[in-house]
């Protein structure tokens, strides 16, 4: 009997370009597993879509001054086009703007609702008075409560991982104008999770499969001890929420998004012409769902979403997450809003899927980060992919062309050695697949080019090219031995390279489909005898220098510009709208004693990332100023220039050291600073007024 296994990635948000980060977590480990499992024959159906939801993407449009749905429309359908251009073979593609998943994750808060599992509160939230509306999420930036990281956003803090209560953020600001918000009363239904700590717990007790970095995070959730999960938002992006009173309200984004699998799943079975089909892969208990997913979306799928699962009751848990680390780029952190990316529809400009797919299979962020570099993937490629798998099928099937008139050659008696090589390509389907059953891809890969590596050293070994003049019915033997292996690499390295494999079936001159083969059956069978070859080309082109150089400097130069702090060229609040201070006498102002000085020392103070000791000359005497601008200036840049200094402030300590006096410097809503300087020479000692 077929399992049947209802296949997801997460879905990615509509509101960016694809890039191989994302490639290589949650969408190709995914890719392979599905092809894997159905050249198994197993009733697999792999579902995905847009999430069109969310503050990020209300925020893009508000900037761009467009409505969401621009954004949205223009993001799903470059992303679904990039999906299907790298072989990611979704059996459905949704988007969570559709009437369907709106009446679906309705029906979810209902149900819960009715069930008494929603929890309604009246809370405090951040308002900005200026938007005249409450900051959800995003909405909202400011130093991490936890950590103190500067540029945290109302949910969670990119730097630590803790989830944020906005309202102990420190210094918030309103993410659209800058404005400082105030505390306001709003209400909100929450899903009251601690109620089901129990159950998750003893759920999760039994996943003894799953990874350990998934199990660690999820127990280290529960021995915290859950808490309430407010899954309403007052937005007006989103579902409605479908209770009265709640009128100007939308569901949370992390609680409709999962419920999307769901609603894909019923696209899915409308368009077989089956609407009830869906309920077979998500109702019915023998049902394994397994969720790839990136690490960031770890508490989400293995807490939160099991939780509302359980709530609701009839449907499937998650039988598998596996949650890939996350991919670095040339050594360093990925960063989108920098541009510090491959972007996936780029690469797929320049060159062909499979060389990317194979090279990040085989680098796979599984169980910690990896790293993708150019030159990596140009040695995988020419190294790996053209030197052993294209080097041994071009190698067999010119053979053939040459010496036996482009047929499949007449087998006659097996050598020790022919049946060592056909052992290994019946052994092989197990070999990898074994992998592949533990959403090992990295080795899954490994096993699959090894197979290859024993092919060319039966070649090597066998030396058809003497054999073809000595020995005619040794070389035909081992030639068809040779298409058996080429045959048995189309078919178990179609799930790593979809797209070369397919030409490779059509060299063979197969004539049954590539995807109606069986994985299990795919080293046993020959190449019938008499098969006339298809056109012979080369599998795997090498990549030159010169064609990857290009990427290489790109991607320097924008790691250059982020060390030096410039800020980025897109995206950027180019204005901050702050209210002013009130009104006062010029006499007040004309008490600071503002002066020019100029900067005899600058070092860093040991132990501190944002504090600077300068020295500087104030004219009439030299004063030391700690000065928080470490993470904006190097000191080495300092020395010698002029700046302003509050000269009459009264003196304090920090980090143990005295600062008399403090420079000027102007800070944007994101903390970054610039120094008050002067636009021409002038004496140490003058006045500012
Ligand atoms: N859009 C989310 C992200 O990119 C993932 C959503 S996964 C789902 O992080 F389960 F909620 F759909
Ligand atoms: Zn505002």
């Amino acid at each position: 009997m077929a399992r049947r296994i209802l296949v997801t990635s997460a879905l990615p948000y509509a509101n960016g370009p694809l890039h191989l980060g994302h490639m290589a977590g949650a969408y190709l480990p995914a890719d392979i597993y599905v092809r894997y499992q159905r050249l198994r024959r197993q009733d697999v159906v792999y579902i995905c879509g847009s999430d069109e939801h969310g503050v990020p993407i209300t925020i893009m449009a508000e900037q761009e001054g467009v409505s969401p749905k621009v954004i949205v429309d223009r993001y799903h359908s470059m992303n679904q086009r990039d999906f299907e251009r790298f072989g990611i073979s979704f059996d459905n593609y949704s988007r969570t703007s559709l009437p369907l998943h709106h009446q679906t994750s309705q029906e979810f808060f209902l149900t819960l609702y009715r069930k008494g599992l929603l929890v309604e509160r009246t809370v405090k939230q951040l308002y900005c008075p200026k938007c005249r509306r409450f900051l959800a999420d995003r909405y909202v930036e400011g130093q991490c409560p936890h950590c103190h990281a500067p540029g945290a956003r109302g949910d969670q803090c990119e730097v630590c991982g803790k989830w944020i209560d906005p309202l102990e953020l420190i210094e918030p600001r309103c993410k659209i104008c800058g404005t400082r918000p105030v505390v306001a009363e709003t209400r909100h239904f929450f899903l009251p999770l601690a109620r089901f700590q129990d159950q998750l717990r003893r759920w999760l007790d039994t996943k003894t499969s799953w990874k350990d970095n998934v199990r660690n995070f999820c127990y280290g959730w529960l021995n915290e001890g859950l808490q309430d999960r407010a899954v309403t938002r007052d937005l007006s992006w989103g579902v409605p929420v479908p209770v009265p009173g709640y009128e100007d309200k939308v569901l949370y984004v992390w609680f409709d998004a999962p419920i999307g699998y769901i609603s894909s799943t019923k696209e899915w079975a409308i368009k077989r012409g089956e609407p009830e089909l869906w309920r077979e892969y998500w109702q019915k208990e023998d049902t394994e769902l397994v969720h790839f997913i990136g690490k960031d979306n770890i508490v989400f799928h293995a807490i939160v979403w099991p939780a509302i699962l359980m709530g609701v009751g009839g449907y499937v848990l998650p039988s598998e997450i596996p949650a890939n680390e996350f991919l670095n780029l040339e050594g360093r952190k990925l960063s989108t809003s920098r541009n510090y990316a491959v972007w996936l529809g780029e690469y797929l400009d320049r060159f062909p899927p499979d060389p990317l797919r194979y090279c990040l299979a085989a680098n796979a962020p599984e169980t910690k980060d990896s790293d993708f570099s150019w030159t990596d993937f140009q040695a995988r490629n020419n190294n790996e992919l053209a030197d052993i798998l294209g080097n041994f099928v071009h190698r067999s099937l010119t053979f053939v062309q040459r010496f036996f008139d482009g047929k499949v050659p007449p087998r006659s008696e097996l050598t020790e050695a022919d049946r060592e090589m056909l052992a290994i390509l019946e052994a092989a389907p197990q070999t990898v697949g074994a992998c592949l059953e533990r959403f090992e891809v990295r080795r899954g890969v490994r096993e699959f080019m090894d197979v290859a590596r024993s092919c060319n050293r039966y070649f090597d070994s066998q030396e058809p090219w003497r054999t073809a003049k000595e020995d005619r019915n040794r070389c035909a033997t081992t030639l068809s031995v040779c298409l058996q292996a080429v045959r048995t690499l189309a078919i178990i390295g179609s799930p790593f390279l979809p797209f070369s494999s397919e030409r490779l079936w059509r060299m063979l001159g197969e004539k049954a489909r590539l995807e109606e083969q069986f994985w299990d059956e795919a080293g046993k069978r020959p190449v019938p005898q008499g098969t006339a070859l298809g056109e012979v080309e080369i599998l795997f082109p090498k990549i030159a220098d010169e064609a990857i150089a290009p990427e290489i400097e790109k991607l320097q130069r924008i790691a250059a510009e982020l060390d030096e702090q410039r800020p980025p060229a897109e995206g950027t609040i180019v204005s901050v709208n702050l209210p002013f201070g009130e009104e006062i006498p010029y006499e007040e102002f004309a008490r600071v004693d503002l002066r020019v000085a100029r900067v005899k020392i600058a070092e860093r103070v040991p132990n501190t990332d944002k504090l600077l000791r300068l020295v500087v000359d104030l004219g009439s005497e030299e004063r030391q100023i700690v000065a928080g601008i470490a993470e904006f200036y190097r000191p080495e840049d300092l020395v010698g220039r002029l700046v302003v200094v509050v000269a009459n402030l009264a003196p304090r300590k920090l980090r143990g050291l005295e600062s008399r006096g403090m420079l000027l410097a102007a800070e944007d809503v994101d903390g970054k600073l610039s120094l008050v300087t002067l636009d021409r020479d002038i004496a140490s000692g003058s006045k500012v007024k």
